[in-house]
């Protein structure tokens, strides 16, 4: 059976990279398989986290979930802490997947930066507990943007080296889904970054939570150059603000790139803006104003999260009784 599994941190400001790399993604694949999507609170505490902004940035991705159009009566949406089995099974994997791995992962390098010493042993661990996300389902499929290939890499090797080490035939090696015109959705103030909830600044990124007058004042402030709007592929060769902003555009009506460049070949960027003004708010508008509305009732987030969690347990809970008797836990 193909299950997917994917997951959001609950650090707050979920922006367009997250809706346009994995939730509108996710929309799309939930009439082919079973979902369950988790917002993953034990990885958003590998970086501090204010307790009292955990729990609403939580029902926030809750929210944003639900008013994108996931459906979840039919799919599991809950939180990572709820279920044991997200820390039963990444505790064997830390003890399954090797130094040398999580050394080359790059988003360590990138979040721990120059204070490696000063980072959590969470921060280094966190690919393992995302492996144990995964292959506590069983999943089979995980999308996501861009940037988590590597850590799917690492979950299938992880996956790979458990069944080789027991002599089983036991977890699935999950295929990342990386799909759409905007898999790496990059920073409005810079296009050699990416869209990051982390950023200091608000303009880098449109959030999920932004209303019509933030977002179009975001894009009209973003930067571009000084050209015309490029006329062909090789002519967004160095133009990364260009190339990002018509990636975006192409997300947004859902065209694909060559497309909308060749429509907007020539023309003014101030023109090509307000197009996409018009473009983000009549999509991004209607989740946004849905988001507001579920907000103002965290009970029936609650409840949805918490009929989530069950659900979840039942199925992950076999699963680790199951690797808890091929590792030799006695279970007496
Ligand atoms: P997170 O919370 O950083 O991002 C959630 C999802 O949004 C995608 N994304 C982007 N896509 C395009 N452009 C961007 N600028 C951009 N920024 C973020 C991410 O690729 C992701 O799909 N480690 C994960 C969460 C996680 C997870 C999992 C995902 C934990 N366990 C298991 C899948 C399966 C993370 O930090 O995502």
């Amino acid at each position: 059976m193909n299950r997917i599994f994917s997951g959001v941190q609950p650090t707050g400001n979920l922006h367009l990279g997250n809706y346009l790399g994995a939730i509108r993604n996710w929309v799309r694949l939930q009439t082919e398989y079973d979902c369950l999507f988790c917002i993953v609170d034990m990885h958003a505490i590998t970086v501090w986290q204010d307790p009292k902004e955990l729990v609403r940035n939580t029902r926030e991705v809750a929210a944003g979930m639900i008013a994108s159009g996931v459906d979840a009566s039919k799919h599991i949406i809950f939180n990572q802490s709820t279920v044991p089995a997200h820390a039963q099974l990444s505790w064997i994997f830390n003890c399954v997947a090797r130094m040398g791995w999580l050394n080359r992962m790059t988003q360590f390098k990138e979040k721990a930066g120059k204070h490696k010493e000063n980072a959590s042993v969470g921060l280094y661990a966190y690919p393992n507990l995302m492996s144990a996300d995964i292959l506590a389902y069983k999943a089979t499929h995980v999308p996501v943007g861009e940037d988590q290939k590597q850590h799917l890499e690492l979950a299938r090797d992880t996956a790979q080296k458990f069944n080789i080490d027991y002599g089983v035939e036991f977890f699935p090696l999950p295929e990342p889904l990386i799909f759409g015109a905007a898999t790496r959705v990059m920073s409005l103030r810079d296009g050699t970054k990416k869209m990051s909830k982390s950023d200091e600044s608000d303009y880098s990124r449109i959030n999920m939570a932004d209303d019509a007058d933030a977002i179009a004042l975001k894009i009209r402030k973003a930067k571009t150059d000084p050209h015309p709007m490029p006329d062909g592929v090789e002519a967004l060769e160095g133009r990364p603000e260009a190339s990002n902003l018509l990636g975006i555009y192409a997300a947004l009506a859902d065209q694909d790139k060559a497309a909308v460049m060749s429509r907007f070949a020539g023309r003014q960027f101030s023109e090509f803006k307000q197009e996409l003004v018009d473009l983000a708010v009549s999509v991004l508008g209607p989740i946004n104003g849905e988001m507001q509305r579920l907000m103002a009732d965290p009970a029936y987030l609650d409840g949805i999260l918490r009929s989530g969690a069950e659900r979840a347990d039942a199925i992950a809970r076999p699963i680790i009784a199951e690797v808890y008797d091929i590792v030799g836990f006695l279970r007496p």
